[in-house]
């Protein structure tokens, strides 16, 4: 969305939009409530991993903001948070009655206002603001002053080398004035901003790191009658980030891994067959494209090149992947046999590295997975003189179109002589699994022949 101009709107209109929804639009203030909550959660999460800000403070007030902090500390929960929850004053309502049971059931405790440690640095990484929405005007009431003041502190105090909690406002800062913001200049200062619906005017003065949007349920009518402009949600997210990304300190970036030990005794002797194992973890963990695999060559000058490939076979014989023989990485295969595959599968820790030399498949092979792909893609596999510069995206529609005119009446399109595929034969693999402190677990197979046998053998390398 950088660049791009967002809506915010007035209390008044804030107002409006909520009459809107829960009159003629049917919504109800649970439903509100629980999407609204649960984009809290997933902005969260977005931004601050469960391994390194485990333990979150939802401070939660009377009205329909705190129950969104109750059902973000709720998703919180689930995600693999620690939430604690302060709910000062509570509202004897069926409603937050049964979000106060929802959270007990989960056993997460509710802490008073005394029972707040003295040092909340100490003893929280996030702490989630849902004292007061847009509708809250007016000085603020024991014992929220109170807490707003300590937000205050932590944000405006200096810790030295302890990192102080990070603090999420919802919709908005509590104590800001809706329109204006912050204008006593005493009020704490959110490190994340999570908008519902639409951020209202405060949210210009945020100057934050993490603006967010949530409440991915506008209707049309809505965006029309009030002409809003609000960015697209990706994907399935009930979240979007609003403006540029803060830049980061790429030497900082760092995670530990925690993964299950990977011990000699437990994998399987045959490589491929663990490959398999760990292929359908890939796949049972929702991975997008477990299959797509570096695929590193080096010609007879002995530069490397690296590029993504997609496994569309694996078996005994070895990994099979298609592309234009006339590609770079074809020219360099011709010259030079040997090659190196790496599959990383971020989100489980894992790399699996496999080292072989390549061959061609055979024609009938490549015939029958060429004639397997949607027409559109065969076409474009003969549109392109893959790895040849062209001087613009036209050229490559002119040829596909030309293409598509010739194979108009759905007639087979021949496998082209310069297309098909490539396959591996391994000599060695080595599967790696993160694990902290850097202490990861490699375990590598390579070829030994025993007795005029050719053997895996199995040894663990150090991290
Ligand atoms: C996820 C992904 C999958 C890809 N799959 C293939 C593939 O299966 N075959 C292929 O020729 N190129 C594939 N490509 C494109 C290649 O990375 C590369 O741009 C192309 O093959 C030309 O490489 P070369 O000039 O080094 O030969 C894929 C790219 C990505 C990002």
């Amino acid at each position: 969305m950088e660049g791009e101009a967002v809506s915010y709107l007035t209390q008044r209109e804030a107002a409006e939009v909520d009459e809107i929804l829960m009159g003629p639009l049917g919504f109800s203030v649970d439903q509100l409530m629980e999407l609204a909550g649960l984009s809290v959660a997933t902005a969260i999460a977005e931004v601050y991993k469960s391994s390194e800000y485990s333990r979150v403070l939802a401070i939660c007030g009377p009205g329909n903001n705190g129950g969104d902090g109750l059902v973000a500390a709720r998703h919180l929960h689930h995600f693999g948070y620690e939430p604690f929850v302060c709910y000062p004053k509570r509202t004897p309502k069926t409603l937050y009655n049964g979000l106060v049971t929802q959270l007990e059931s989960l056993s997460i405790p509710f802490l008073s206002v005394d029972d707040l440690p003295q040092d909340l640095t100490d003893h929280f990484d996030l702490i989630v603001d849902a004292m007061f929405g847009f509708s809250f005007h007016g000085q603020p009431r024991p014992p929220f002053d109170f807490l707003i003041q300590r937000l205050s502190s932590l944000s405006h105090a200096n810790h030295g080398p302890k990192k102080s909690p990070a603090i999420i406002s919802v919709d908005i800062p509590s104590g800001w004035h809706v329109e204006e913001g912050d204008i006593a200049g005493e009020g704490f200062k959110p490190d994340m901003l999570v908008s519902l619906t639409a951020p209202k005017l405060c949210a210009k003065k945020f100057v934050g790191p993490h603006h967010f949007l949530g409440g991915r349920f506008v209707p049309p009518s809505i965006i029309n009658n009030f002409k809003l402009q609000l960015p697209k949600y990706p994907g399935t997210s009930m979240c979007v980030r609003i403006g540029k990304p803060p830049t980061v300190d790429i030497a900082s970036l760092r995670e530990n891994y925690i993964s299950p030990e990977l011990d000699e005794n437990q994998v399987l002797s045959d490589p491929v067959a663990q490959f398999y194992k760990w292929f359908d973890e890939a796949v049972a963990a929702g991975l997008r494209e477990p299959n797509a695999m570096v695929l590193s060559t080096c010609g007879h000058e002995g530069k490397p090149s690296s590029r993504v490939v997609l496994l569309k076979g694996v078996d005994k014989e070895g990994f099979v992947w298609y592309t234009n023989y006339e590609s770079q990485k074809g020219r360099e295969l011709s010259e030079n046999p040997h090659a190196s595959l790496l599959f990383y599968w971020n989100p489980l820790n894992r790399q699996v590295r496999v080292e072989g030399i390549v061959e061609r498949v055979s024609r009938e092979e490549s015939e029958k997975y060429f004639h397997s792909r949607p027409r559109g893609s065969q076409l474009g596999a003969i549109a392109s003189k893959q790895s040849t510069v062209v001087v613009g995206r036209h050229v490559l529609h002119e040829a596909y179109k030309e293409l598509e005119k010739t194979y108009a009446d759905g007639k087979l399109i021949p496998l082209p002589e310069y297309w098909g595929g490539y396959r591996l034969k391994p000599t060695r693999f080595e599967f790696w699994q993160g694990q902290p402190s850097r202490l990861h677990d490699r375990l590598q197979y390579s070829l030994k022949v025993v007795n005029g046998n050719k053997e895996w053998h199995i040894e663990r390398l150090s991290p």
